[in-house]
C-alpha cells in the first residue's frame, strides 16, 4: 500500500453473520448518503464523513451500485484505502449502463449524482456476475465480503415481481451467489429490502446468511416480529437493520423546521402523531429520539447490525453520542405500557 502502513481497525462490539465467520460492528454506516440520496455532497465532506466513522470504530460500511449510479462505491473504495478490517457490503440487481445524456446532478430515482449511468434492472446470473465484478472495479478491491440481491420484491417491482422472481431463482442470479460463496470469493449472501413478504419468499428458495430489511424494524413497525425474526432464528439468517430513522422522522422528530420524512415520503399524519407519542415520552425520562432509535432494534438477538444513513461527520458524532445514550430499563417499560412497541419485542438491557 505505497509505504504506507495500513491502519488497523479499532471496532465497537461485532457480531456474527448467519453462520458465517464474518463479523460486523453493531453500529455500521449505511452510505446511501455517499451517493447523494437527495442532496450533493462533495468528494471531501464524503472522505470525512467515512474517515469519522471508521476512526470511531464503525467497521462495517453499506453500499449499492445504485447509490448515486456508482458514485457511493467510489467514494467508499477512496475511504478504504490504507484500512484494514472494514467489512464491506454491496448489492446486485441493477446494471448500470452509459447514460450520454447526463450532463448535471439533477435529481434523479431521489440521487443528486452527475456520473453518466442509469441503472438497469437484471437479477439473471450474468446480471449478478457483471455487477460483482463491476462493483471490485468502482470499489478498488479485490473482494467484497456480503452481497445483497437489492430490492427484489413486490414493493419495488409491482406486477413485475414474479417475473424478476422468477430471473432471480431460474434464471440464475442465486446460483451466481452461491458460487460466489462457495469460492470463497464472499462470506455471505442476502438480500436487501424495504419488505418483509419476500423475505420469506426468498428463504423458501435460498440459504441467506442475512437479510438487509430496512425500515421495517424500528420504533415504529415491528410486525417483522411475528414471523420473520422467528423463521430467521429457525435457519440461521442474520438480520442488518436499514433505515432505523424510517429514512428521517425517527432522528429529526417533528419538530417545526423540518418536513418529517417516513419511507422516503412526507409522513402521512397517523405517523406525525404516533412520533408525538414517542416524544413525549422520550421527554419524560429525557432520553433522545434518535437514541431510542437506534438501540432498540439491537436488542433484538437476530439482529447483527444497525446502520443509520450518514451524511457528514458531524451526523457520525451526533450518532456515536445516540449510540452510547444511558438509556434506563423504565424508558422501554413505559413505550411497552403504552403500547408503542410491540408485546414480544426484545427491550435493551440498562447500560452500567
Ligand atoms: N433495499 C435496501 O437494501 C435498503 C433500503 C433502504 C436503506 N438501506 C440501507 O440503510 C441505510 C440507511 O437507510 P436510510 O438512509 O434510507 O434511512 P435512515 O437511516 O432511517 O435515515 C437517514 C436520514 O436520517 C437523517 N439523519 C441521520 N442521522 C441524523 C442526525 N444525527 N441528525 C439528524 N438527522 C439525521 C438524515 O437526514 P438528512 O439527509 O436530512 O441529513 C438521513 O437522510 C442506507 O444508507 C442503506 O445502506 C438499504
Amino acid at each position: 500500500m505505497l509505504g504506507f502502513p495500513a491502519v488497523i481497525q479499532t471496532c465497537l462490539p461485532r457480531r456474527a453473520v448467519g453462520r458465517t465467520r464474518l463479523q460486523v460492528s453493531e453500529l455500521g454506516l449505511g452510505a446511501a448518503s455517499l451517493g447523494n440520496l437527495y442532496r450533493p455532497m462533495s468528494d471531501a465532506e464524503a472522505h470525512e464523513t467515512l474517515d469519522a466513522a471508521f476512526n470511531e470504530g464503525i467497521g462495517y460500511v453499506d453500499c449499492a451500485p445504485y447509490y448515486g449510479f456508482g458514485l457511493c462505491e467510489q467514494r467508499v473504495g477512496e475511504g478504504l484505502k490504507g484500512r484494514e478490517g472494514i467489512v464491506v457490503s454491496t448489492k446486485v440487481g441493477r446494471l448500470l449502463e452509459p447514460a450520454p445524456g447526463v450532463v448535471d446532478d439533477s435529481e434523479r430515482f431521489g440521487f443528486r449524482s452527475a456520473l453518466p449511468f442509469t441503472p438497469v434492472f437484471d437479477y439473471s446470473y450474468d446480471g449478478v456476475m457483471k455487477s460483482w465484478e463491476s462493483s471490485l472495479q468502482r470499489l478498488g478491491v479485490a473482494r467484497i465480503d456480503m452481497l445483497y440481491v437489492h430490492d427484489i420484491g413486490r414493493m419495488t417491482h409491482g406486477y413485475r415481481h414474479p417475473e424478476r422472481l422468477q430471473q432471480l431463482i431460474h434464471g440464475g442470479g442465486l446460483r451466481a451467489l452461491a458460487k460466489l460463496r462457495a469460492e470463497g470469493q464472499i462470506d455471505a449472501v442476502g438480500i436487501g429490502v424495504n419488505e418483509v413478504q419476500v423475505c420469506l419468499e426468498l428463504m423458501e428458495e435460498a440459504d441467506l446468511d442475512v437479510i438487509l430489511l430496512a425500515g421495517r424494524y424500528t420504533l415504529l413497525e415491528q410486525k417483522a416480529l411475528d414471523v420473520l425474526f422467528p423463521e430467521c432464528a429457525r435457519r440461521g439468517t442474520s438480520v442488518v437493520i436499514g433505515g432505523p430513522y424510517n429514512s428521517g422522522i425517527l432522528a429529526t422528530g417533528t419538530r417545526s423546521d423540518v418536513v418529517p420524512r417516513f419511507n422516503y415520503e412526507v409522513a402521512a399524519t397517523d405517523i406525525v402523531f404516533r412520533v408525538r407519542r414517542l416524544e413525549r415520552v422520550c421527554r419524560e425520562f429525557n432520553v433522545p429520539l434518535p437514541a431510542a432509535a437506534l438501540q432498540f432494534p439491537l436488542a433484538h438477538p437476530q439482529v447483527a447490525s444497525v446502520i443509520p444513513g450518514l451524511g457528514g461527520s458531524e451526523q457520525v458524532a451526533q450518532t456515536m453520542t445516540y449510540y452510547r445514550t444511558r438509556i434506563p430499563a423504565e424508558f422501554w417499560q413505559e413505550l411497552r405500557s403504552q403500547n408503542l412497541i410491540h408485546e414480544a419485542a426484545p427491550l435493551p438491557a440498562a447500560q452500567t
